[in-house]
């Protein structure tokens, strides 16, 4: 009789809510055990709950990803995983001439330096077929009114490629997904007029939902799947096209 087959295992930030969410639970139907990673604990545990009560396998392990030793901590005692989706991410509008060094500093320390830590930690450990899928955005090819986080973001397709060189020989398949505006909390907080403005960009005249980003990165964690290094998978309703949707 031949020995069961190890059930893979998924690391998942910011999996508490929004794109996460989707993420952890179309990781969980493709037969991922799941690791919710997050500063929200009472939506964790709660998500950990349901998708256990259907009968996956998910967990919640209460991580605040400013706290950089805490990362390397917490690596430590969690079992490898094969897919680490470094999604989590924070958000704010600010015109250029009001930002200041410490707006950077706040943004980069989650978006980028903890993606960085938490995935040098997690790579350490992984075996080759192991998979890191970055959450980008459609943003780092420029936008107005939030420089820190366009720059943030263009950091994290710079590490992807980065990453992608340097753990190729390892055997981990590092790429990244780049989301348009996403129908979550990051935008449901955002001004009437920020929102507004936002679907008048969006040449599907919708905002994604969560699942269309979960889908992406099924695709990307997906054994199946191989070859791909240091993309950026652009999910974003054809924004990225430059509006020449006509002649
Ligand atoms: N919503 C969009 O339109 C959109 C578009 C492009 C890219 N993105 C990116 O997608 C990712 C998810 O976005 P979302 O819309 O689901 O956001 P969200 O704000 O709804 O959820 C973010 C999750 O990350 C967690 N998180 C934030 N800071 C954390 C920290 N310090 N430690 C631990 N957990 C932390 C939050 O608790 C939350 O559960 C982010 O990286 C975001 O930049 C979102």
């Amino acid at each position: 009789m031949s020995a069961p087959l190890e059930q893979p295992l998924a690391l998942i930030t910011g999996g508490a809510r929004g794109i996460g969410r989707a993420i952890v639970e179309r990781l969980c139907e493709d037969g991922f055990a799941t690791i919710i990673l997050d500063r929200e604990q009472e939506a964790g545990t709660a998500l950990a709950g349901e998708l256990s009560d259907q009968g996956h396998n998910a967990r919640f392990e209460p991580i605040d990803l400013a706290d950089h030793d805490g990362i390397r901590e917490l690596v430590a005692r969690l079992p490898t995983p094969t897919v680490l989706v470094n999604n989590a991410g924070v958000f704010d509008n600010k015109p250029f001439f009001e930002l200041e060094g410490g707006d950077f500093t706040r943004m980069m320390n989650i978006n980028v330096t903890a993606l960085f830590l938490l995935s040098q930690a997690v790579a350490r450990r992984m075996r080759p077929g192991g998979r890191i899928i970055n959450i980008a955005s459609r943003v780092f090819l420029g936008a107005r009114n939030h420089a820190h986080y366009v720059a943030s973001k263009a950091a994290v397709v710079g590490l992807t490629r980065a990453m992608a060189m340097e753990l190729l020989p390892s055997g981990i398949m590092v790429n990244a997904v780049a989301p348009g505006a996403v129908a979550t909390e990051m935008v449901a907080t955002q001004s009437d007029e920020a929102r507004a403005a936002l679907l008048a960009l969006q040449p599907t005249g919708k905002l994604a939902a969560p699942a269309d980003i979960a889908n992406a990165v099924a695709f990307l964690a997906s054994p199946r799947t191989d070859f791909i290094y240091g993309q950026v998978l652009m999910v974003d309703g054809g924004k990225s096209l430059g509006g020449g949707l006509g002649l």
